[in-house]
């Protein structure tokens, strides 16, 4: 073999990772929690990402998909992902069990600016299925509390029983050094003691903004960016300080089959995290 194929063989960015489920367990009734780790130790502990970043996830015989990251780069070792029951991978993974196997390969995209995001203050606004890829970013920031100004959190959830993650946010909420609120659409259990009403009625109840110095980031369903949006521009968050991570459909993450292309730019490699400033200049980015 000369070198040239060496290089191509050993650097196949096609070829997944044998990874063991450490732990799964749901989240709601349609979306699960994977704690995963790749079977080889070394490439476990070297596999390093950034916050904002997804792997593809391969389940023999159903294919693979991505799949945004939940887990701190600050915590070696093992990947998180929260999962939404969807279509064939997503149906397969649910039926899988602690122990077994699935093929990682990533991790891919840009992931967020962690160094333009330190020593400003961050506000994280997060609904649904967003939780996914802003957890990694609450716990990264929560983990490097001396590099970042005041952290507020505003999560999202049609009911209780639908907040992810919901008893860690909980327990989270109740750091002094965190700010954060938790609402609910509607609550069906009498028991919630947080906000009740959509995530943009917990703005009011933010004080003290410095716009300059604060970087709003926000992921959702695609009806919460409009109105969150409007929100971060009512306390003057400059448009490049507004960061949010936006999904397009992907097949290969690395740049070669065109799925994710709106007009000159491949969404996997230049997203999934884009500024504000990125999407006026790209409306079809939403
Ligand atoms: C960068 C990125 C990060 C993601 N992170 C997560 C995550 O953390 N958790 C999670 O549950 N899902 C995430 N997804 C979405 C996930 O990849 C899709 O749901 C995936 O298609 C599921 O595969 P499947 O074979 O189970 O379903 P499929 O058979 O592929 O799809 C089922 C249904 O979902 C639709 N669909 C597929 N992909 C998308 C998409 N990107 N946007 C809207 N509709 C779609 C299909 O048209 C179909 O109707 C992410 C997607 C991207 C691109
Ligand atoms: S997903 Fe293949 S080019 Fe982006």
């Amino acid at each position: 073999m000369n070198t040239e194929n060496k290089i191509t063989a050993q650097s196949n960015p096609f070829l997944p990772e044998p990874a063991r489920i450490v732990r799964t367990y749901p989240l709601t009734d349609d979306v699960h929690f994977f704690q995963v780790r790749i079977a080889d130790m070394e490439k476990a502990l070297s596999f390093r990402y950034e916050i904002g970043q997804f792997a593809m996830i391969s389940v023999l015989g159903a294919g693979e998909a991505p799949f945004s990251i939940s887990s701190t780069p600050s915590r070696p070792g093992l990947l998180e992902f929260c999962i939404r029951r969807a279509g064939a991978v997503t149906s397969k993974l649910f039926q899988l069990k602690e122990n077994d196997f699935v093929g990682i390969r990533g991790p891919y995209g840009n992931g967020f600016p962690v160094e333009k995001m330190q020593g400003k203050d961050i506000l994280i606004v997060m609904g649904g299925l967003g939780a996914a890829p802003l957890r990694s970013v609450l716990l990264y920031c929560l983990d490097n509390r001396d590099l970042f100004g005041r952290i507020i959190l505003l999560h999202g959830a049609k009911r209780p029983a639908e907040m992810l993650f919901r008893d860690e946010l909980l327990d989270i909420k109740k750091r002094d050094d965190l700010e954060g609120y938790l609402t609910v659409d509607g609550d069906d259990t009498g028991q919630w003691t947080e906000n009740v009403g959509v995530v943009t009625t917990l703005f009011p109840k933010l004080e003290n903004i410095n716009p300059e110095n604060t970087v709003g980031v926000v992921c959702g369903p695609p009806v919460m960016y409009k109105f969150v949006l409007q929100e971060f521009l009512k306390l003057d968050i400059p448009k490049d300080q507004i960061l949010m991570t936006l999904e397009r459909r992907m097949k290969c993450g690395v740049g070669k089959c065109g799925h994710c292309a709106i007009d000159y730019i491949y969404t996997c490699l230049e997203g999934p995290v884009f500024s504000y400033w990125d999407v006026t200049h790209m409306r079809e980015l939403i």
